[in-house]
């Protein structure tokens, strides 16, 4: 059960508070998920009166939220406060700390303090900081602080950040969001291997000829150009989001599902995933893209270097293809391949998992046959496919690929939640196992360093796709050198 817990959220009139954390707030308030006493303190930096605050909530979950304002509404937002505050400043984390106070006792929360950063990543240390200063962080019960990502742009900030964190908060008491690891079908994929005889048996080298992860975006930079330009595809996506599902499919059980034994094991997979340090190598490995104009659903996009606060010489990719060998026992030999995009085709999610081929004998007499595939669709809809091959019932001598599909959300009366409302929960309930933790940031920018600093020196050509295509035509090369291809989303 939830513990009784006051939400100090900074950031609380900005973007990420408005589409995600209130809507997730609701959602979890509807369904009964948050404990009775629970109470938000909202932070940021424009001067607003409480009910003003209280408005700015409202119209975000008229927005963006799946509930609408019904009778439990009063209740849920009389739980919302305000102070506006200078981050600089150490009185107004007095008045903070008064405001916590008097939440803490109106609502008789132990003082179990959740701090929630929806910032930008250069505040997070001053934020951090003057907690401690303050004496906010001398609470009688829990504290736990989520930040969201970026964490750090390479491995030297990255350890500076989290050097200064670890000043006032313990690795456990630190959840470092990953929103991937919140989504349904992600969190499903541990199921799919450990709750089924059918796959856990072959998911290794002996059955398996490669993997590929892509997550395809129709969007462009969405107004984050300043953000983006500086990161690029890599650390965007990859360093994160894409090394993260690849440890889910990778990893060896746990010993229990437990935050620190799922974790152990996917460090192991990062520990184990073949380093890229010679450029040529990297080259070989790796190919990025860069989107120019094109046509998506029959509407013009400029290209990357025409938008809004891009550097029109930008050498920024926005599209990566990567191909990723694991060194150990389970999965040498496999080739692991992962892409990651904007303004491609299709916004989309899926990890496919490809069967080796059955012995050239009676129907595979020329390897003429589909090799199986099967389909975790993490995005659009959360499904799963089997791709088999049966007889085709009009022509009895051909063999046809048929595919089983089971897709969540055709469902009836089955919502998914969204996947920051399952990230709430967990920080609050204190389950971090869908957190990265420390080694696990550290090793990933481990193996993203060599390829970024490969495309800064130029090492790595930097080729160009059209909006609406599915990235450069050397990403299919990539593949294609393994007499493999791309299997196109669904
Ligand atoms: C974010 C990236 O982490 O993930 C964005 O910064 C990207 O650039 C987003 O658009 C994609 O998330 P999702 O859930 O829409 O696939």
């Amino acid at each position: 059960m939830t513990e009784a817990a006051t939400m100090i959220l900074f950031g609380a009139t900005g973007d990420l508070a408005k589409r995600k954390l209130f809507p997730a707030l609701y959602s979890l308030f509807q369904e009964n998920q948050l404990p009775q006493q629970f109470a938000v303190v909202g932070v940021g930096r424009r001067t607003l009166s409480r009910e003003a605050f209280q408005t700015h909530v409202k119209s975000s979950i008229e927005s963006f939220a799946r509930y609408s304002v019904n009778e439990k509404w009063p209740d849920f937002i009389s739980r919302f406060y305000y102070v506006s505050l200078d981050i600089q400043e150490l009185g107004d984390y007095q008045t903070l700390l008064h405001t916590i106070k008097t939440v803490e006792h109106d609502y008789s929360i132990p003082q179990n303090r959740l701090f929630y950063l929806a910032i930008a990543p250069e505040l997070f240390e001053p934020v951090t900081f003057h907690l401690q200063q303050s004496g906010i962080l001398r609470q009688r019960g829990w504290k736990r602080v989520v930040i969201e990502k970026p964490f750090g742009h390479d491995l030297p900030s990255a350890e500076a950040l989290n050097k200064e964190i670890s000043q006032v908060f313990t690795e456990e008491e630190i959840y470092r969001i990953d929103h991937y690891l919140g989504k349904e079908m992600v969190q499903n994929i541990e199921v799919i291997r450990f709750a089924n005889t059918l796959f856990e048996p072959v998911w290794n080298n002996q059955y398996i000829s490669n993997v590929q992860i892509t997550s395809s975006e129709v969007v462009g930079v969405e107004g984050r150009a300043g953000y983006y330009d500086q990161a690029g595809a890599l650390r965007d996506m990859v360093q994160n989001h894409m090394l993260q599902m690849m440890t889910m499919v990778a990893m060896e059980p746990p010993s229990r599902l437990k935050p620190e034994a799922v974790r152990d094991e996917k460090v192991k997979v990062l520990r184990s995933i073949r380093r890229l340090h010679q450029a040529d190598e990297i080259a070989r490995h790796v190919v990025r893209g860069q989107y120019v104009a094109g046509e998506i659903n029959g509407e013009v996009m400029k290209g990357y270097r025409e938008e809004e606060k891009v550097n029109p010489n930008s050498q920024t990719e926005t599209f990566v293809a990567l191909k990723f060998h694991i060194d150990n026992f389970r999965w040498a030999g496999v080739p692991f391949y992962i892409r990651t995009g904007k303004r491609l085709a299709k916004k989309a999610t899926e990890v496919i998992i490809q069967f080796k081929q059955l012995p050239p004998l009676y129907f595979n007499q020329s390897g003429q046959l589909d090799p199986n595939v099967l389909v975790i669709r993490i995005y659009p809809e959360n499904g799963l496919h089997l791709k088999l091959n049966l007889r085709q019932p009009d022509n009895m001598d051909k063999i046809a690929p048929v595919s089983m599909s089971f897709t969540q959300n055709g469902s009836p009366g089955f919502h998914s939640p969204e996947a920051y409302e399952r990230l709430v929960k967990d920080c609050i309930e204190g389950n971090s196992t869908y957190f990265t933790r420390w080694d696990e940031v550290a090793l990933a920018w481990k193996i993203v360093d060599p390829i970024v600093q490969a495309f800064e020196t130029g090492e790595v050509p930097l080729y160009t796709y059209k909006a609406g295509s599915w990235g450069p035509a050397e990403a299919d090369q990539l593949v294609a050198q393994e007499g493999l291809k791309w299997w196109p989303v669904l």
